[in-house]
């Protein structure tokens, strides 16, 4: 069993995608045993992505995740960190396999709906950023 941190970015509430991402980790037998919605302020976007901090993108990045509410949750199932990532798809939706959620529904490489723990020490560096062990079922 393993543990990772997905996030619904601004983009995909608004566009209110909510519901398909959440039904999508779970036809794909991954359970949700935490979840809120929540603004997150620049601030916490940039230590959030503080692993993108010497990118040419992690102004952008750090502004957009912060420019309205998002949903975070904890999807826990067998193999959960890459099976999330397949099912959001390449970073860049021009790139996504068919079927993701970003090829389906992300608009270019910024604005791509969804945000997956790419490794287990990412995982647990974005789980307790959002969740105390008392808020995870
Ligand atoms: P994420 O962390 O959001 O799950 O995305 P990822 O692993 O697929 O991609 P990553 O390299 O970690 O990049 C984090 C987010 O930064 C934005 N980005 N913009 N303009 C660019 O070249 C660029 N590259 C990345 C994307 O929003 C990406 O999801
Ligand atoms: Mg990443």
């Amino acid at each position: 069993m393993e543990q990772t941190l997905s996030i619904v970015k601004p983009d995909g509430v608004k566009k209110n995608l909510i519901g398909d991402v959440i039904r999508r980790f779970e036809k794909n037998n991954l359970r949700i045993v935490a979840l809120k919605m929540l603004r997150v302020s620049k601030k916490e976007a940039m230590g959030f992505y503080i692993v993108h901090k010497d990118k040419t993108f992690y102004d952008s990045l750090t502004s957009f995740l912060s420019e309205g509410p998002v949903v975070v949750m904890v999807v826990e199932g067998d193999r959960a960190i890459p099976k999330v990532r397949e099912i959001m798809g390449a970073t860049n939706p021009k790139d996504a396999a068919p079927g993701t959620i970003r090829a389906d529904f992300g608009s270019d490489i910024e604005h791509n709906i969804v945000h997956g723990s790419d490794s287990i020490e990412s995982a647990s560096y974005e789980i307790p950023f959002f969740f105390s062990t008392l808020e995870i079922q």
